[in-house]
């Protein structure tokens, strides 16, 4: 070879070697523009002041506590209601309930969905993110809990399922966990109707005592009516014995693998250990595409069912121990993303559906929650107890580690946030109420975008956050507060505060509080100030302006929506006898 060659040879090395160099560069670009996975986890029922990271150092939650020390903790992080179906259909769809529908009604508790075999539930025009990721090209997956209906005109349709709301995976309860489902507890829809089985067992008492009573003396003629009585007030007894005592637990408390119900009445005893086992097998599954994975606990919610290795082990009795479980489940599934190498293209979420339950349940009131210094809890949609949860996010390379926002952020922004980041677009044709989380996050902006957030209780417009951002003051107007007994700061006696009627307070003219000075809601700012007289007006624009994009649409947690139908029952034999167990039989 002669020299001149060889320099030829050299110098296209040199361009390869150049070439290699750029593609190599470009290499982490081609990285970042993949789709990153999507981890959600969402606690029921879980105060904002139950977690270490937020202050609570009596409970032990040291994976939760990571995911905050590796990305962002959101101090005014806010449920668009204050129990369960509603925030969950809002944080889905990024949309108020009174937008969907799904906001509830206070008149003899329907604000959430009361039994499976309601027609109520998630309507199918809504999108959820999950819709959208899916079009995407995600897999999605939703473990536990979703309480956002089941059918609504016949069997076999499944409309309000997660199976028809973009998720290609359901493995958990279409319902809530209720103390029916853990056969030691005291029931709890059971107690609703205490009062009219009481009253019917009387009338069918005396009925029988007067047909004997005729019988025997001849008093009067056994006529129709007496008749009619006897068979309808027996009817209903037995009606009333069954749904309240007999057949809730058939009825409410089973388990689905997709659209099939594997486990009626479900055991609850091998719940935490399936639902880790799910989510790592989802993970697994799903390591080479891009994936979203919503695990949607039903910790903390009473019965606080916990396994025997928890039982005992925290400084709060059950309750505790049942928050402490939860958090060693989220680092049993983390275990998963690391273990695959998912970490750094993985955003994670950790959030509560709404404010911890203060009144604590029949049979154990002492097992209640804490929001610590908020005010109020589960139930009660304007004070800050009942709407202000944890939120946390982690994305190692792409958020800040170890950082906290204090800015008002919404679970309804999730919905933008992670369709944006997979690729898709949030609808067009409709309001949605969330923002993009990610510009606040990664610190390309100040603020989040939510100047003013309404508080909902059911339908009722209870109070009103406005972000100032000129003066980074955060103002609270209420206008319905619950009326609590003398010197309680929870509802006692009740299931759960109401939202209008006699047990509220209406506050003519409303109670303004600067929440960036007065967290706790004590101290309102006289009505005639001057501040007051400039805040509030600005206020009431902004609801005129709100008001003005709300439409009519069909009440899905009200009527006959929420009333149990026979033929909608999911059921798993041959109605009423429905029991199976397809999972664990060996
Ligand atoms: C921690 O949580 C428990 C359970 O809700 C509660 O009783 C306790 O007061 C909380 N501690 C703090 C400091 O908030
Ligand atoms: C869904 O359908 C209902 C009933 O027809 C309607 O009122 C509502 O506006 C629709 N929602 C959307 C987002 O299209």
């Amino acid at each position: 070879m002669r020299w001149g060659e060889n320099r030829t040879h050299r110098c296209y090395m040199a361009i390869l070697a150049f070439l290699l160099l750029v593609l190599g560069l470009c290499e982490p670009n081609e990285a970042t523009s993949q789709k990153p996975n999507i981890l959600l986890f969402m606690a029921d029922d879980l105060g904002i002041g139950e977690i270490g990271c937020y202050g609570n150092y009596t409970i032990r939650t040291p994976n939760i506590d990571r995911l905050a020390l590796e990305g962002v903790k959101l101090t005014q992080h806010i449920s668009a209601a204050s129990v369960c179906s509603p925030s969950r259909s809002a944080f889905l769809t990024g949309r108020y309930p009174i937008r969907t529908g799904m906001n509830g009604h206070d008149n003899g508790g329907k604000r959430v969905l009361l039994w499976n075999a309601a027609s109520g539930g998630l309507p199918t025009n809504e999108t959820t993110f999950a819709k959208v990721l899916k079009e995407q090209g995600y897999s999605t997956g939703i473990i536990g809990k979703w309480h956002l209906g089941v059918n609504c005109n016949s069997m076999d349709y499944f409309c309000h399922h997660p199976l028809n709301h973009g998720f290609d995976f359901f493995y958990g309860i279409p319902f809530t966990l209720v103390n029916e489902c853990e056969p030691s507890r005291p029931g709890e829809i059971a107690v609703e109707y205490k009062e009219k089985l009481w009253f019917d067992a009387q009338v069918f008492f005396i009925t029988v005592l007067t047909l004997i009573a005729n019988k025997k003396w001849k008093l009067i003629d056994i006529t129709w009516t007496v008749i009619v009585i006897f068979a309808l007030s027996g009817t209903l007894f037995f009606m009333y014995w069954f749904i309240a005592f007999a057949f809730q637990p058939y009825w409410n408390c089973l388990f689905m693998r997709n659209l099939e119900i594997v486990e009626q009445p479900m055991d609850l005893k091998t719940k935490s250990g399936q639902i880790i086992k799910e989510a790592k097998a989802f993970i697994n599954r799903n390591e080479d595409k891009p994936f979203l994975l919503f695990v949607s606990f039903l910790h903390i919610h009473t019965p606080h069912y916990t396994t025997k290795e928890f039982r005992g082990r925290s400084k709060h009795d059950l309750y505790g121990d049942n928050i402490e479980e939860m958090d060693w489940m989220i680092g049993q599934i983390l275990e998963s993303i690391d273990h695959n190498n998912l970490k750094n293209n993985t955003l994670i979420y950790f959030t509560s559906d709404h404010g911890a339950y203060l009144e604590g349940m029949e049979g154990s009131p002492h097992l209640k929650g804490s929001n610590g210094i908020y005010r109020g809890g589960k139930g009660m949609g304007g004070l800050e107890g009942g709407i202000r949860v944890p939120g946390i996010l982690r994305w190692p390379g792409r958020l800040p580690a170890n950082t906290v926002i204090d800015k008002p952020t919404s679970l309804m922004d999730i919905f933008p946030t992670v369709t944006n980041l997979g690729g898709g677009m949030p609808p067009k044709d409709r309001i949605v109420d969330g923002k993009d989380l990610m510009p606040l996050l990664e610190g390309h902006v100040l603020n989040s975008g939510h100047e003013f957030m309404f508080h909902y209780c059911a339908g009722h417009l209870h109070a009103v956050r406005w972000h100032q951002t000129s003066s980074e003051t955060i103002w609270k107007v209420h206008y319905i507060s619950p009326k609590f007994p003398e010197g309680a700061g929870a509802c006692y006696g009740l299931k759960l505060c109401p939202c209008s009627g006699e047990k509220v307070i209406y506050h003519v003219p409303p109670l303004l509080y600067n929440l960036s000075s007065d967290p706790s809601e004590k101290n309102p700012l006289p009505s005639d100030s001057e501040l007051y007289s400039k805040v509030l007006p600005t206020i009431q624009k902004a609801i005129a302006r709100h008001n003005a994009t709300l439409h009519k649409v069909p009440q899905q947690l009200y009527g006959l929506n929420n009333a149990w139908k026979p033929w909608l029952q999911p059921c798993c034999g041959t109605f009423p006898f429905c029991w199976c167990n397809k999972e664990n039989d060996p």
